[in-house]
């Protein structure tokens, strides 16, 4: 069985989206959730879902060494960030190499960066005028939204979408295909 810890900032509908996709797994199991918020919707989710949900502060994630006890403690395999703020820091990239990845809500390279987090990502699509968006799934490195892109998918824009209508776009495609790359990463298929 390999253990999964998921990391999100906000609502967390993809961390519970990804724990129902496996919750009948016998080869991948979701351990744990943590935040860097203690007010995320997805600490709600997560005691919903009967998973162990914690928060951590700035300091502590960027120290690492009370973050990495506790994934040693839940003997955590793989690191998947799901809707999470900060850029993970040296020491977890160092114990997890090759064995994080991140999901990004647009065509990565182009709207990533520090700061390109949710609806500010889709506000910028829409003002730049692109035609399509999608989604972006990556091996995280020491650079915001750089690592090797394992996955993309894209959706169409219309002149007229709002910021939710491209939203809701690029969430469909997270919800199909976010679970099934991490499937696939994670058991070397
Ligand atoms: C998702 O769309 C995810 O791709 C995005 O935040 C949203 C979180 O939604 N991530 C980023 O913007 C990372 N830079 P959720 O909390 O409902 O899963």
């Amino acid at each position: 069985m390999k253990r999964i810890v998921i990391f999100a900032s906000g609502s967390g509908s993809n961390a519970e989206n990804i724990v129902r996709y496996f919750s009948d797994s016998n080869a991948i199991e979701i351990s744990l959730i943590l935040s860097n918020r203690k007010d995320a919707f997805v600490h709600e989710r997560a005691k919903k879902l009967g998973i162990p949900s914690y928060t951590f502060n700035k300091g502590e994630f960027e120290e690492a060494g009370l973050i990495l006890e506790t994934l040693k403690q839940y003997k955590i395999d793989f690191i998947v960030l799901a809707g999470f703020l900060l850029k993970v820091s040296q020491p977890i990239l160092d114990a997890f190499p090759n064995r994080i990845i991140n999901i990004h809500p647009a065509l990565l390279p182009k709207f990533g960066g520090k700061g390109m987090y949710g609806d500010k990502v889709h506000q910028a699509v829409i003002d730049t005028g692109e035609k399509e968006s999608g989604i972006s799934i990556h091996y995280v490195n020491e650079h915001y939204d750089e690592g090797d892109v394992i996955f993309q998918a894209a959706c169409e824009v219309l002149p007229d979408d709002s910021v939710n209508d491209v939203a809701q776009k690029v969430h469909q495609l997270e919800y199909k295909y976010f679970p099934e790359v991490i499937e696939k990463v994670v058991l070397n298929k």
